[in-house]
């Protein structure tokens, strides 16, 4: 079959994979501990899925404007405010989840040839949107010693005249990485000066541990007109198959991301829609509540990776990733993983599932239960004493 090759790279996501992979040996008998997926292990906050509930009763359940409600995108609007983002309601594009509104931008913008830089290790759906979208992607390594943001040189080093945007993410899926203000004024001076776009993958804002803040790029002088945020309910209020996202960026590339929008998926979900609103308006302690619950997990899980010979791991400064340092055991990263979960029925990810520069990672996924945290530790420890 002769297929586009726009589409000759694409990969399953290596956090799919694997659920799959657990879920056949739990088929068969096995325990398994899921640290894959990304997915917070809470349910969604009562009062947004009473609201989801009501909204189907009350007839939300018809098409809607394909750029979403225009009282949603309001309070959008006024939540981001608080992030100190100041945008109108027709900057705003909501979507089925975020990734929907990742590549359409990306589909508006780039030429075929147009160069992209994006995180490496970054969430695997960058690279194949911008391939997706005709673009090269041009990956720029994240450096560990630095918090897992970019070293600034290499990022400068790889700018060239056909660059045409730059993917952020912070915090950062997989390396819980927060990017400093004074980084993220230094890559919009280079934005500025290049004249290139940055799109900023704001999801994991929300989930921020103490003594961090995740800013975002937009509130730097002169880049609200460069900036494409994306955002959405799957993380912070765990919504994740609700499927509700949004994009704010500048109101004529808005406009043709709606139409991209029309002709792909139409509109979302009304009823989802209308839950997001009472997200947005009455989830704020509720949110603040898991992210002091995370923070322990992590500091438990964490300790406990660190504990174990040949484990390095620092501290995740948001989102609920742990991505230790393995590279002293000597095993490449994509057969430790596997081995953990056919020998030691622990689910994690390949550092490389992220890019070829997570070669001596692995990502775990700390939304899970202190329970299930500490026993995966210790079968992890078990199965590294024995090798
Ligand atoms: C960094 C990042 N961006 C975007 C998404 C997609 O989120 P959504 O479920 O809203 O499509 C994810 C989900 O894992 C993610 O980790």
């Amino acid at each position: 079959m002769e297929l586009s090759s726009r589409i000759q790279n694409l990969k399953p996501e290596g956090a799919y994979r694997v659920m799959g992979l657990a879920q056949e040996l739990e088929k068969q008998g096995r325990d398994i501990v899921h640290l894959e997926i990304g997915q917070p292990d809470f349910s969604t906050f009562p009062p947004i899925s009473e609201e989801g509930k009501k909204a189907i009763d009350a007839g939300f359940t018809r098409y809607n404007p394909s750029e979403g409600y225009a009282d949603l995108r309001e309070a959008i609007v006024r939540f981001s405010k608080t992030r100190g983002i100041d945008a109108s309601p027709s900057q705003v594009v909501v979507g089925p989840g975020a990734k929907p509104v990742l590549l359409l931008p990306l589909l508006a913008l780039l030429e075929k040839g147009d160069e992209v830089l994006y995180p490496d290790p970054g969430f695997p759906s960058y690279r194949a949107d911008i391939e997706i979208a005709g673009g090269k992607p041009v990956p720029v390594p994240l450096v560990e010693a630095k918090s897992f943001s970019f070293d600034l040189e290499a990022l400068e080093s790889r700018i060239t005249a056909k660059t045409k945007l730059l993917i952020l993410n912070s915090p950062a899926n997989p390396t819980g990485g927060v990017i400093a203000k004074s980084d993220l004024e230094k890559i919009a001076a280079l934005s500025l000066r290049h004249g290139f776009w940055v799109l900023s993958d704001e999801i994991y804002a929300r989930l921020v541990y103490s003594g961090f803040q995740a800013e975002s790029i937009y509130t730097v002088d002169g880049m609200e007109s460069r900036t494409i945020i994306v955002d959405g309910f799957s993380k912070s209020y765990a919504m994740t198959g609700w499927r509700l996202g949004y994009a704010i960026m500048p109101e004529t590339l808005a406009a043709k991301v709606s139409l991209l929008l029309t002709h792909a998926v139409g509109c979302t979900a009304g009823f989802t829609q209308r839950a997001g609103i009472v997200a947005l308006e009455q989830c704020d302690s509720d949110v603040s509540k898991i992210v002091v619950q995370y923070e322990q997990r992590r500091d438990v899980f964490v300790e406990g990776l660190n504990r174990i010979k040949g484990f390095d791991c620092r501290l995740p400064e948001g989102a609920f990733y742990a991505f230790p340092n393995v590279s002293q055991l000597g095993i490449p990263s994509s057969l430790l993983a596997e081995r953990l979960l056919n020998e030691a029925g622990v689910a994690c990810l390949s550092g490389t599932d992220f890019g070829p520069n997570g070669e001596g990672y692995l990502r775990f996924s700390y939304a899970a239960s202190r329970a299930q945290l500490l026993e995966a530790v210790d079968r992890i420890d078990t199965f590294v004493s024995k090798l």
